[in-house]
């Protein structure tokens, strides 16, 4: 038998193995981390993880594990979750969001990666459609993963980057997930109740047609991973909140990744209507992606415990905001060379802009990169990496892995060199 392969890649794997693309943002992370190693002076404002040196767990959380260990909690959990901790998460979700899909209804995975991906399986056939505004994190990926066909919705800065209801209704025909997120990863920007309501009810609205027609409806995965984190006067709104009846069609994805900084614990969740749930529980039991039996023991008891919980986010928002400020007040001085920012409303990230393609003589954002990186030691992300195909010169900077001194020292640096750059185009 002759084999024949065209593409790139290696004839023994899948078409889908080889089109696998890896996480741009890791590339980046793993390229910085070797510069650090190197003795480089660079912060790292890169990834979307917590450095542990700068933001700690709730300390419950690490005693509930030790002591779940110690009792011998070794064996495989149910593949649903632990049932004690999905009553303690259905009860957070109704307290906090007013989302209550009762304990059948939440399922837990290794993180919020494997519930996102059981989401996709959940209801893409090939070909259906993946709506996701742009930029966002990771859907391209995914896109691929399920063989869907990829639709964009444009942010623009009008809408701080989030996908608006005009723009999905445009191309809602074509719709059957629609994935949003909020507080955005990478903008740090948060739907307000209207925006998000006049989306919901674009959803409603088809799926009126749709019913009527026997087709399959429009779903909304509504990814809130930092739901919790919130600047000062912004309120997280879940679709709920603001249209009760988007609830059957609503997928709500959450983990204790951002909203605890354990992104290394790894247990997130889906909420999700209750008839719905078998088939996840088995996706997730195939993929043998729950999260290992002590974290769900002590995520159990910290979620029955809302006042901690409240407590720790409280204290958390305050030494983002600390971080966000000061980034904010500097980037805000560097205006006169071609520095803008997005006004952060949640999350751990700062949108920037670098409009630095004339000075520098360069036409990418992944030269900017280069020229930040080597001449200011300021590791961030272009939106390229967040399926933004326009050289614009946006990027993300996350101030997850980096003390109240690094942004400083890192602020310094930047001035510095843009002044350096600035003065020798004058003086050429
Ligand atoms: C918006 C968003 N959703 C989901 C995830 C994945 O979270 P987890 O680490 O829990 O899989 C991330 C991680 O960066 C994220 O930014």
């Amino acid at each position: 038998m002759t084999t024949v392969f065209m593409g790139d890649g290696d004839w023994r794997l899948s078409d889908m193995a080889n089109g696998m693309e890896r996480s741009r943002i890791l590339t980046i992370a793993a390229s910085v981390r070797e510069m650090i190693a190197q003795g480089k002076q660079v912060a790292p404002f890169t990834v979307g993880d917590f450095s542990p040196e700068q933001f700690e767990v709730p300390s419950e959380l690490l005693t509930g594990i030790v002591n779940a260990v110690s009792d011998g909690e070794t064996n495989y959990p149910p593949a649903a979750g632990l049932p004690e901790l999905r009553e303690s998460l259905s009860d957070w979700m109704k307290h906090k969001y007013n989302l209550d899909v009762g304990t059948n209804g939440i399922i837990v995975g290794s993180g919020a990666r494997p519930v996102l991906y059981s989401s996709f399986r959940l209801f893409l056939e090939p070909g259906d459609g993946l709506a996701h505004g742009v930029p966002a994190w990771n859907n391209h990926y995914y896109v691929h993963l399920n063989d869907a066909v990829d639709i964009p919705i444009p942010g623009t800065l009008e809408s701080r980057f989030l996908p608006t209801a005009d723009a999905i209704e445009k191309r809602i025909k074509e719709i059957r997930i629609l994935i949003l997120n909020s507080p955005l990863n990478p903008t740090g920007t948060c739907f307000t109740r209207e925006e998000l309501s006049s989306i919901c009810q674009v959803i409603l609205n088809e799926n009126k047609i749709r019913e009527a027609d026997g087709k399959k409806p429009v779903m909304l995965v509504y990814d809130q991973v930092y739901s919790t984190m919130t600047a000062d006067h912004i309120e997280h709104v879940h679709p709920v909140q603001v249209c009760p009846e988007v609830f059957e069609y609503t997928i709500t994805l959450d983990a204790i990744s951002k909203s605890l900084t354990g992104t290394g614990l790894r247990l997130g969740w889906m909420a999700i209507p209750a008839a719905l749930a078998p088939p996840v529980i088995a996706l997730i039991g195939h993929m043998g992606a729950w999260p290992a039996r002590p974290i769900q023991k002590a995520a159990a008891s910290l979620y029955s415990k809302p006042e901690i919980l409240e407590k720790y986010f409280d204290e958390l928002d305050q030494k983002i905001s600390v971080r966000m400020s000061l980034l904010q007040e500097r980037l805000s001085n560097l205006t006169e060379y071609g520095v803008s920012i997005v006004q952060p409303e949640g999350g751990i990230y700062l949108t920037a802009r670098f409009n630095l393609f004339e000075i520098l003589g360069v036409k990418t954002n992944e030269e900017i990169r280069q020229w930040l990186l080597q001449s200011a030691g300021v590791a961030i992300v272009p939106f390229q990496a967040f399926g933004l195909e326009e050289e614009t010169g946006w990027f993300r900077i996350s101030i997850g892995a980096v003390s109240v001194s690094d942004i400083s020292a890192a602020m310094d640096r930047l001035e510095s060199a843009l002044k350096t750059a600035f003065a020798h185009e004058r003086n050429a």
